[in-house]
């Protein structure tokens, strides 16, 4: 595998940081997962654009402008192997002397790019669905951040793993909905696809737009606004979508089946626009 560290590409046995790089100290950096379909980059500008929010949430600046990032990627997905690909984009605020408090003057930031074989999500997978479980969302107040600082993401997906199950869904003030430790969550009641509001206390999903989309474009009622706890367990359906995970059925909510406890309509409906939508639109670039 060649990935691109600081303006090389190199194989990836061969690439290091230094152990003061803030990344590395504090988690001070941002990232991006974009995936690449028929080595299709699947909706660059984007995904650059929430790497520029993400990086203007932790005031740094962007290394690279918009051309500089398309050459840089292309080029690393054309030096590996898949046509079928996810990247991963990494920003640190570089290495310095260990203080909390940014360097000054700045210095120059850790680039890091991979990209890695991306796999259709597995036959078992959509037709049985996946198991969850809830928990607090105990994440910081700025969840609209890509931020590498994962620890609460990682702890609470490991809450599922512990639990013989695939994600956590995240409760704000035991009140209402967020997301997944690593993912969206969207909501089916009555017919209708309920999202959470693209605010500060969740990440702006690419799938999501794509998924609110492919709703408005086939005459599927949603709706964006918050979403009760309550309706979460009493929903029909519950969908989870991300980059690498595309549109799944949640069929167990801590333990007890979701609707039928099979997936449903809904999810049959958007499964099946999305893959349409992959073949027609992602793998074409027309987006
Ligand atoms: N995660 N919410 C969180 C907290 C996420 O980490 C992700 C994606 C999403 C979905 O966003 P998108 O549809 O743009 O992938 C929502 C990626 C896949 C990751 O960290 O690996």
């Amino acid at each position: 595998m060649t990935i691109y560290l600081n303006g090389q590409y190199l194989p990836i046995e061969e690439a290091s940081v230094p152990v003061l790089d803030r990344g590395f100290i504090f988690g001070d950096g941002v990232y991006e997962v974009i995936p690449v379909y028929s080595r299709r980059v699947f909706r660059l500008a984007e995904h650059l654009r929430r790497l520029q929010h993400s990086l203007d949430g932790i005031k740094l600046a962007n290394p690279h402008n918009d051309a500089e990032w398309t050459r840089i990627i292309g080029e690393l997905v054309a030096r590996n192997d898949g046509d079928d690909q996810y990247l991963y984009l990494h920003i640190t605020r570089g290495v310095a002397k260990r203080d909390h408090a940014f360097p000054n003057p700045p210095v120059t930031p850790t680039i890091f790019v991979m990209s890695s074989p991306l796999p259709a999500p597995p036959a078992a997978l959509l037709h049985n669905g996946i198991a969850c479980i809830t928990a607090a969302d105990n994440r910081w107040l700025r969840c609209d951040i890509k931020s590498i600082a994962l620890l609460p993401n990682v702890l609470l997906r490991q809450m599922a793993v512990d639990a013989g199950c695939a994600e956590t869904i995240l409760i704000r003030d035991n009140e209402f909905m967020t997301e997944g430790a690593a993912s969206n969550i969207f909501v089916v009641k009555d017919g209708k696809l309920l999202a959470p509001p693209k605010d500060n206390l969740m990440l702006p999903g690419i799938t999501y737009d794509v998924v609110l989309e492919l709703a408005a474009a086939n005459g599927i009622p949603h709706e964006v606004r918050r979403v009760m706890k309550e309706e979460l367990f009493t929903a029909d359906e519950l969908l989870l979508t991300s980059s690498t995970k595309e549109v799944l059925a949640i069929t167990q909510l801590d333990g007890k089946p979701v609707g039928s406890g099979k997936p449903g309509a809904m999810f049959a409906r958007l499964h099946a626009l999305y893959q349409d939508f992959k073949r027609d639109v992602m793998r074409k670039n027309q987006d």
